[in-house]
């Protein structure tokens, strides 16, 4: 797996990789702001804020990161990349005492507090940031270790100086992964989220590949992926489609990611193919929508999950609908080629107003829409050939 230029010149950029074919109108140039925004808002010590300019969002999540990296390196920025898996090793160097001390009270059974358990986002510099906004939520960590194993792939980059962070995290979600937490969304803490499981056993297995675990260890993690895995299979079901929790009934276009990006299940998967029919039919029209019940902000069309369609459509080798979907993430740039968080049409527009009173106008750009549209932009130009 190389990275992809898409004809332009970028920094870390792979001097074996040939320049492709010219992108569609608009496309070359979101892909070089896209660059251009990561390398401006990546902080020296690699971490990413989810928004630059959005005062909530100045945190580094361990989710929005991991994505924002495999965009980053699956478009040629491989020294961001391995800044940012540094950041990651970092923290997760901090943080050992403190999955030490999860794993230890989950083996005895011990109840925790949600602050016993590692954050899904940190200050900038890695430290950790209390506040009162909930921050349990495990698919992060399950999606750095899925964006470092593709990362190393593409670069050639050795695991032996991620091998203690591949082991802390392994270690974490072998304790934690199957449990409750929150979303991707960051909601419902007393569910078990399909998504999530999915994100830890792609991370699990990921990290098994790499081979730094110890054998016993690469065992559990292994044992723990399948668990995961059929957790999904065995609740995470209904009527031929997966759901957004285990035992529900409701879609979620998060749910697009446990094929497209962490292969949990095969694309041509028939659950998989029922739940990208459901997607489409209930969520998109232009762009994709969270869930039908969405509030935030009224509920309005993600760029994040208009690319992660068309990030299954590329792969399934539908590249026409991947187009179509690209075109209208394009179609949401402003003046300067940023991208938001969010636009309308809202499914809630008169919850609107309350998240505009409360925190100002939405996040706007959101760095992780950039790193989606490298991302898919990447995954189609290769299947493209
Ligand atoms: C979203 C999360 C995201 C965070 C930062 C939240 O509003 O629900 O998925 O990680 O913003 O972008």
């Amino acid at each position: 797996m190389k990275p992809v230029t898409f004809g332009l010149t970028l920094v870390g950029m792979d001097p074996d990789v040939k320049p492709t074919s010219p992108l569609p109108d608009g496309w070359s140039a979101l892909a070089g702001r896209s660059s251009t925004l990561l390398r401006e808002t990546q902080d020296e010590g690699g971490g990413w804020p989810a928004s630059p300019t959005f005062p909530p969002y100045g945190f580094c999540w361990f989710r929005d990161g991991s994505f924002v990296a495999e965009g980053a390196s699956a478009s040629g920025l491989l020294p961001e990349a391995d800044r940012f898996n540094a950041w990651c090793a970092d923290v997760l160097k901090r943080e050992r005492p403190a999955v030490d001390a999860v794993v230890d009270a989950v083996a005895a059974g011990t109840d925790l507090a949600d602050s016993n358990y590692l954050p899904a986002r940190y200050a900038i510099d890695g430290t950790r940031h209390v506040d009162d906004w909930w921050n349990f939520q495990v698919d992060g960590y399950g999606s750095w270790l899925w964006a470092l194993e593709r990362h190393l792939g593409r670069s050639g980059g050795r695991v032996a100086p991620y091998a203690d962070a591949v082991e802390t995290a392994t270690r974490y979600l072998v304790a934690t992964g199957r449990g409750t937490c929150r979303d991707w969304w960051e909601e419902h803490r007393d569910q078990h989220h399909v998504t999530t499981l999915a994100g830890v056993s792609a991370g699990l297995l990921a990290a098994v590949r790499m081979g730094s675990l110890d054998r016993e260890l690469a065992d559990r993690a292994a044992d723990v992926a399948a668990e995961a895995r059929a957790d999904i299979l065995g609740s995470g079901v209904h009527n031929g489609h997966l759901v957004k929790w285990l035992g529900g009934d409701e879609i979620d276009a998060s749910l697009l990611a446990v094929a497209a990006l962490y292969d949990v299940l095969p694309l041509d998967d028939a659950l998989v193919v029922a739940t990208v029919d459901h997607v489409e039919a209930l969520l998109t029209d232009g762009g994709v929508h969270r869930y039908p019940t969405d509030t935030f902000y009224g509920g309005g069309q993600w760029p994040v999950l208009a690319c992660l369609l068309a990030w299954h459509h590329a792969r399934a080798g539908s590249a026409t609908r991947a187009h179509e979907l690209l075109d209208w993430v394009v179609g949401t740039t402003d003046a300067d080629l940023l991208l938001p968080e969010q636009v309308a049409p809202r499914l809630a527009p008169d919850r609107l107003a309350e998240w505009d009173e409360r925190w100002g106008p939405s996040a706007h750009p959101l760095v992780w829409s950039h790193g989606m549209f490298l991302g898919a932009l990447a995954v189609l130009t290769q299947a493209e050939g």
